[in-house]
């Protein structure tokens, strides 16, 4: 799908670097097809010397016959890198935004009638291709488009799509979650060391148990409380650990903190999006 495609990624900074790095590692993109853009001077010679591109400060030059752009700054620098581009987008280039909490509306309105425009909500493990991405389609974006974008983010982990009113439950579920986890995995390593193993080794016990738990949903596709009843004894000692779990209230905890993070998401869209009108 992406065999030939020409990709300019504007801001080629944490993510946008993954990105690339993980479409040139699945040979979806040559090199020589893909142009980074950056802010800083400095910044150039850091991609260069990391990914091999062609990287400019010119965001106009970068996009200048390219299949998708793929925006990729902070929210808050999106309205000026809009403005800018806006004149020299063409109908026949696919826009990408994987800025948080900007919404399609507000990149179509920033760019000619008919651009098509697909958002994306990917997380942190993409940088080793584990990554997990939301994405939802603007008003002009067809069935190529999406496809198009899917095969960019499938190059660094899975994708879903979903209706656009459920991008803050995606950046709060699993563009936040990592965060949680690793909070998880700290615990569980904290429980070892209390237990005299060393951190060392509760570390990779909890993480490497996180990962095939993870591992045994996705691959046996069962639902998660049927797994953790095979993993329960009767009269074991899983139990009694669940017990403590319940009393401790860690479902319902895990529960608000994602509820929180996306009322959080959706506060976000609201004051970003009029502080960039301004
Ligand atoms: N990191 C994540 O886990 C994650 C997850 C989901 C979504 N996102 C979204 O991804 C976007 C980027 O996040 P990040 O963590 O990669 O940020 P970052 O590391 O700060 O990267 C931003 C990049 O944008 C460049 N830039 C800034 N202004 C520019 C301009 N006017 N023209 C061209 N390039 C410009 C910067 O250039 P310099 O390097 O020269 O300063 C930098 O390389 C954000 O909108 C964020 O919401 C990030």
């Amino acid at each position: 799908m992406l065999k030939n495609k020409k990709l300019a990624v504007i801001g080629v900074g944490k993510l946008g670097e993954a990105l690339i790095s993980g479409l040139l590692k699945r040979n979806a993109v040559e090199a020589s097809d893909v142009t980074g853009s950056v802010a800083h001077e400095p910044s150039i010679s850091r991609v260069k010397e990391r990914l091999n591109i062609n990287v400019t400060l010119d965001n106009c030059e970068a996009i200048k016959g390219k299949d998708v752009i793929l925006l990729a700054v902070k929210p808050q620098n999106m309205d000026r890198v809009l403005k800018e581009i806006s004149s020299s987008v063409k109908p026949d280039q696919l826009v990408i935004s994987v800025a948080a909490s900007v919404t399609t509306s507000f990149v179509e309105e920033r760019l000619p009638d008919g651009i098509p425009v697909v958002r994306a909500m990917p997380n942190t493990p993409s940088v080793i291709n584990a990554g997990m991405a939301g994405l939802c389609a603007g008003a002009n974006a067809s069935e190529d488009h999406k496809s198009m974008a899917e095969a960019i983010f499938k190059c660094v982990g899975e994708t879903v799509f979903v209706d656009e009113s459920l991008m803050d439950g995606v950046t709060a579920l699993s563009a936040s979650g990592p965060a949680y986890l690793y909070v998880v995995i700290e615990s569980l390593a904290e429980a070892g060391v209390k237990l005299g193993i060393s951190r060392e080794t509760s570390t990779l016990l909890a993480a490497q148990t996180m990962l095939g738990s993870a591992k045994m949903i996705l691959d046996s596709k069962q639902h998660p409380a049927m797994l953790k009843d095979m993993v329960t004894t009767p009269a074991g000692c899983t139990i009694d650990g669940l017990m403590e779990l319940e009393e401790g209230k860690l479902r319902v905890t895990l529960i608000k903190a994602v509820v929180k993070a996306a009322e959080r998401a959706r506060e976000l869209v609201n004051t970003q999006t009029s502080k960039f009108s301004k």
